[in-house]
Parts: structure tokens; sequence; C-alpha cells
């Protein structure tokens, strides 16, 4: 089709791309525009025309944009370079404290040179241009793996759908930002919303949210979104020196980038210009919720390196939160995952910053003493950025003397156990060991969609399953037959057989899903990831020793503590065990292997036949993780049948064809390198 396109038509075509690009660029990111509205449509109109006719359509056609089928659901994206988070620092003094931890870390008193930008609040991505194109865009997830969500990114116009401007274009790039909406376009959405009896979004970050995990991307299309770039991840054939530089060649290059970006000289200069952010920002059509502050030297960045989750070379400082007064009606204490009682006041609703708060949380009962909070007070209540609303101080004044204290429980308010403060701690912590509470909330943590992902064991259905005696532990899950469910409330013989199937589903799972489930202390979704990275299998962390996970950087004391207490615990291996007998097999794809020699089944074939110790999958993904294919049937390629109890008719193809026999156990001295011990 390609050839017989005049070469004049496809000069018009490419101009006539070019020509939208550059409205679009000066609509959307420079926001001044130089034609009418009905001009640009002409012009659209007409490429699409052409397109049409002559079914050629370049690359980066703004035509391109939208029209896609929805989708079934988003596809997996792993970063090729993890997403990191930020620390935060709350005030100008942390930000010199900074400043000085930069300076010992590095042994130099020289004065460092940051950036300093605003810290948009919105939903992080990640673009990935090849040769100039954009070719996928995604979530930032869990940081390291996200949501493919490129058709709905297309439709944001301000994202270049290929690489325009002077200069050398990368082979490859990854850039980085926030996409965000505008407070107006926020409201306007939430009131169209309203009318049309939909549930109105909190803020206008989680209506950015919800705008581009949409499966249709002509609901994204229809919300008027943004983007802000402000880093790389993965770069290959471009360098640059320093952030300052980049954010110029991303400027250049016709990202959009925020308008402001400064340059300070030492701590005192950021103070200064973050100061002077704070002054503009309530005149700003977006939310910001901080400035970003990060060391511009490229080469000094790396010297610095990252912690566990969050560069040292840059910090957000987030501005004073939105405050609001209010009413306590009433305080609970709440039972978390690990037994922690947090008192929480049940709050008269209040509006804070576009979100309507109920709760919040008192942290402890120093907390509650300390700040004298009574049942009945009015309270000052803050919110910043994502984190959770809390009272900051009283209102003396609007005392009437009708206030209750609320005393600190001497039992659990879930089960009348024993509550418990370690030493060194302010929290209270509940000990009974089968408390009702503690026990629901590791059951939906386990089968949260981050976990096990078991569709339909939410909040509610945990409640009432454990109020009928029918799962006491998380084992008991997988032994739930449809029987017991039929005839609850809530379940007709659909749900309660969809809630089967869905138990049934999650049993096959991954180590880094599977690890984070089992709610261990400190171990969230990233360091479970980091976990299963190093350890290919289960097997690999029962009765692990300190020092082996404490030499992985991203494990500190602390964390590796918890995880080799909770691998060195007979019962929890028991637990682990009755868990694997009850089907669940677990594959490993986040395994990394350090360097080619120890792919010991590079280039070899196998063929698995009868049954196995491991479930068929687990032991093809150990294969794969080796380096090795694993293969349906036998031939002449084939190099291995690995054979187990009541093998089929591939063991006589095997020795009609000369190939080799092995056993299970044989497999894994192979993986090993003990070849020797085989043949
Ligand atoms: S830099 C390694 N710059 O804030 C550093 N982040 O709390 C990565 N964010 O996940 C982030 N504006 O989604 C950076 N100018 C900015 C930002 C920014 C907003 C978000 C981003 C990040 C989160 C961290």
């Amino acid at each position: 089709m390609k050839n017989s396109v005049p070469d004049s038509i496809r000069k018009e075509i490419g101009k006539l791309v070019r020509e939208i690009n550059e409205h679009n660029y000066r609509y959307y990111v420079l926001d001044s525009p130089v034609i009418s509205d009905e001009e640009y449509d002409r012009l659209f109109r007409k490429l699409k025309r052409l397109e049409e006719d002559y079914g050629f359509v370049l690359a980066g056609s703004p035509t391109q944009r939208v029209g896609a089928a929805p989708l079934d659901k988003f596809e997996k994206v792993v970063h090729k370079q993890p997403m990191l988070s930020l620390d935060n620092a709350f005030s100008f003094d942390e930000l010199r404290d900074f400043d000085t931890r930069l300076k010992r870390y590095l042994k130099s008193d020289n004065n460092i040179i940051y950036t300093v930008e605003p810290k948009y609040d919105g939903l992080a991505v990640e673009l990935n241009y090849e040769k100039g194109i954009l070719k996928k865009a995604s979530t930032r997830g869990d940081g390291i793996t996200g949501e493919d969500i490129t058709l709905n990114v297309k439709t944001i116009k301000s994202i270049p759908l290929s690489i325009e401007g002077s200069g050398p274009v990368p082979d490859e790039i990854d850039i980085r930002g926030e996409i965000y909406m505008n407070i107006r376009d926020f409201e306007k959405l939430n009131s169209e919303r309203e009318k049309d009896g939909e549930p109105p979004f909190a803020n206008p970050r989680n209506a950015a949210a919800g705008s581009v995990r949409q499966l249709d991307s002509s609901i994204t299309a229809s919300r008027n979104l943004h983007m802000s770039c402000y880093g790389a991840g993965f770069i290959a054939g471009i360098t640059f020196n320093n952030h300052m530089e980049f954010m110029d060649w991303l400027r250049k290059h016709r990202f959009p980038v925020p308008k402001i970006i400064k340059l300070a000289e030492n701590a005192e200069e950021v103070i200064k210009i973050i100061e002077e952010l704070g002054e503009k920002r309530s005149s700003l059509p977006f939310e910001i919720d901080g400035a970003v502050v990060k060391v511009n030297d490229f080469k000094l960045q790396e010297k610095l390196g990252v912690k566990t989750r969050e560069p040292r070379w840059a910090i957000a400082y987030k501005f004073p939160a939105h405050q609001g007064t209010t009413r306590i009606r009433d305080i609970v204490a709440s039972v978390g995952r690990t037994g922690t009682i947090t008192p929480v006041a049940i709050l008269e609703p209040v509006k804070i910053g576009g979100v309507t708060v109920s709760r919040s949380t008192l942290h402890n009962w120093d907390e509650i003493e300390r700040k004298d909070i009574r049942i009945g007070d009015t309270v000052v209540v803050e919110r910043a950025g994502d984190v959770i609303p809390h009272v900051t101080m009283v209102v003396r004044e609007r005392r009437t003397g009708k206030e209750k204290k609320f005393p600190i429980p001497d039992k659990c308010t879930a089960c009348g156990s024993r509550v418990i403060r370690e030493e060194g701690e302010v929290a209270l912590r509940c000990i009974g060991l089968d408390c009702p509470a503690q026990v629901q909330e590791k059951i939906k943590h386990f089968a949260s969609r981050a976990a096990m992902d078991i569709e339909g064991l939410g909040e509610k259905n945990v409640e009432l399953l454990y109020s009928h005696g029918l799962i006491k532990t998380f084992t008991d899950i997988y032994r739930l037959k449809k029987e017991d469910l039929t005839g609850l409330p809530r379940f007709a013989d659909k749900s309660a057989e969809n809630l089967i199937k869905a138990i049934e589903r999650s049993k096959k799972t991954t180590l880094s899903k599977f690890i984070y489930a089992l709610g261990i202390r400190h171990v969230g979704e990233f360091v479970s990831r980091v976990i299963a990275k190093h350890f290919y299998s289960l097997d690999d962390l029962y009765n692990i020793k300190m020092d082996k996970l404490t030499e992985i950087d991203q494990l500190g004391e602390k964390i590796s503590a918890a995880i080799s207490g909770f691998f060195n615990d007979e019962k929890n291996i028991r637990t682990l065990e009755t868990l694997r007998k009850s089907g669940i097999s677990i594959t490993n794809p986040d395994f990394e292997r350090t360097s080619k020699d120890k792919r010991p089944f590079e280039g070899l074939t196998f063929v698995i036949t009868g049954t196995l110790p491991k479930p068929r999958n687990e032991v093809e993904s150990f294969i794969e993780i080796n380096g090795g294919h694993a293969a349906s049937s036998v031939s002449k390629k084939t190099d291995y049948v690995v054979a187990g109890v009541n093998p089929g008719s591939k063991i006589e193809n095997a020795r009609k064809l000369g190939v080799k026999v092995i056993s299970y156990d044989e497999l894994l001295r192979l993986s090993k390198g003990k070849t020797d011990m085989l043949f």
C-alpha cells in the first residue's frame, strides 16, 4: 500500500502532521494558540481524509490519539528502571538537615547546587520512546511493575507522539512525569457526575488517576488531562550532565515541563525559592502539594545513590497542610493486622481542600493525652497531600464542659485480650493470638488485589465468613466449598460459584505476591519484590539467616530481622506448607540471575511428563528462569525429558529419538551445574 502513495501526498501528509502538532503544542503546552478552533478542525479533517484515502498514517500523526477499541484489562509493564518515590521534608529545618546530610555523605563542604520545581499532585507515569516514537506509557504501579496505559496517554494532547525539535533523538528514552487535572476541570467533571447520579471524585488527583485508569480510552480523551515531565528512567543514545540540562532538552523537544524550575546555589536559596512558590500556590490552576528539590549534577546524584525506595539526592518539601475545623462525635479503638490498637476520631464531616473528611487517626494515646483530645471537642483537622488526615489541636475556647475523656483501654476492644506496650514504642498492641480483629485484617490483606488477588473476598465477605466460623485463618480460605457459601446472606448460587472460582484462580501466584500476602511486618509490595528478585523459591527462605538478607542493598536491619524472624518460626513454616498442600503454586518471574554463567539451562529444551513433586507450571517457570525452554512435545530438538510418576507416551518417544530422560531431582542437580553426577 505504502509504495503506491505518491510522493506529493506523503509530503502533504507530513506537512499537515507537523503543522497540527505545532498547533497542539501551542494550544496545550504553551497556552497560546495562533489559529481558531475552526481552522484547526479543518486541518485535522483534511489530514484524516488523506490518511484514509491513501492508507498512509505516520507514527506521530495526531489522528492516532483516539479511536481504539476498549480493552478487557491492562497489561503489565516492567519499568526498565524502578520508579522511586521521594523522602519528605515538612519544615525548612528539615531541608537544611537534608543539605547537611548530603555534604556529610559526600565528605565535602562544597556548596551543592540544587534545582527546585513544583511537586504536582497527580499520578506518576512513564513514557517510553523508541527512536523518537511514543511506544508505551505506563503507570508507576508498585515502582517496579505498572500498567500499560498507552492508548489513554495518547489521548492527552500535550504529550508528544513523536519527539520533535532540533538535535539528536535518543535511541530509547523513558520520560517520567505527573499526569494531573486542573482544579476547574475537576470541579466541572464532578458537577456533571453528580448530575448524572455518579459518585464525585474526592480530589483532582483521584479524578486524574480515575481518568487514566480507564479501559475505554475515549473516556480518558473526554477528560482534559495534562502532564508535567520531571525526569527520566532508562536512556540510550544520549547523555546529560545535569537535571537542568535534561529539563531544557525536554522543553526544546516540546514536552510539557513545569514553568517554574529554578537553580539554587545552597540550602538558603532553596528555601527562598520555595517561599516564593508557596506564595504563588493558591493562584495556580492546578494543585501542587509541595516543591521537589534535586541535586542538579548527575555525577553527584550517582555518587549519592538510592536508599530502599527513595533517591538520596532528592527531597519533597511538603507545604503546610490544608486545615478545617470540626467536632469529634466519638472516638473508637481500631485493631490492625499486627495487633496495633489505634484510636480513631469519628468526625462531623468537613470539607478540607476539596475532600470530605469524616474520620481521623489520633495515632496513639500519648498523642491524645498530650493534646488533651476529648469526645465532643471542637478540633482543627489537617490534611496534606496523600497523608491521612489528623487532628492538630483542640479549640479549647469551644469547650462546654460536657466533653468526655477516652480512657486507654486495658483490654483489646475486639477480643478482650490483654494489651501491652512494647519497650520504646508508643503503640498499644493486643497480644491475643486469635484476636478476631487482627485475624480478619490479616485475611483481608491476604486476599487483597496486590496480594493473592481473590476477587470477591473483600472486607464485607471476610467479616461474614469469619462470623459464621468458616474461615479462622487464611489457610481456611482454600478449604471453602461452594456448599459452605450458599445460604449465607448475600450469597446466591452464582456468587458462591464465582468466589470459589476466584479462590481457585488465586492459587497460581508469584513469589512476590505470596510474600506480600503473608503480612510480615515491614514487608510491603516493594520489599516483597526485592526478596523475590534475590531468592528463587520459598524453600530458599525457610530458616534464612539475617546476614543473607542484610547483604541485599535495599534490606536494612529492621526489615531483615522481621523476614528472618518469620521464616525461622516453625508454626509459620507449617502454615506455608499447609498452603502449598492446598494447591498453591508459586512461580517467580522476578528472580534475577546475576550473570550469564548462572543460566545453566541456556539453549536447552525440556519436556515434562508425569506427576512431579511440584506443580507443572512451577517446574516450567524454573526451567525458564534458568535460561531453558519448556516445550510440550518430544522432538529431535528436545535435550531432556523430565519424568515423574506415571509418565505418558513421551517417554517412549524420548527413547526412540535417543533423548535423555531425567528425574525431577536430577533436574535440580543439573541447575546447580552438577552434571557429572548425572551421566
Ligand atoms: S521526582 C526519583 N519531581 O511525587 C525521584 N516527582 O512523592 C522521582 N512528583 O512519584 C520523583 N512532581 O509522582 C519528581 N517535579 C517532580 C514531581 C514529582 C510530582 C511526584 C511523583 C513521585 C512523587 C514522590
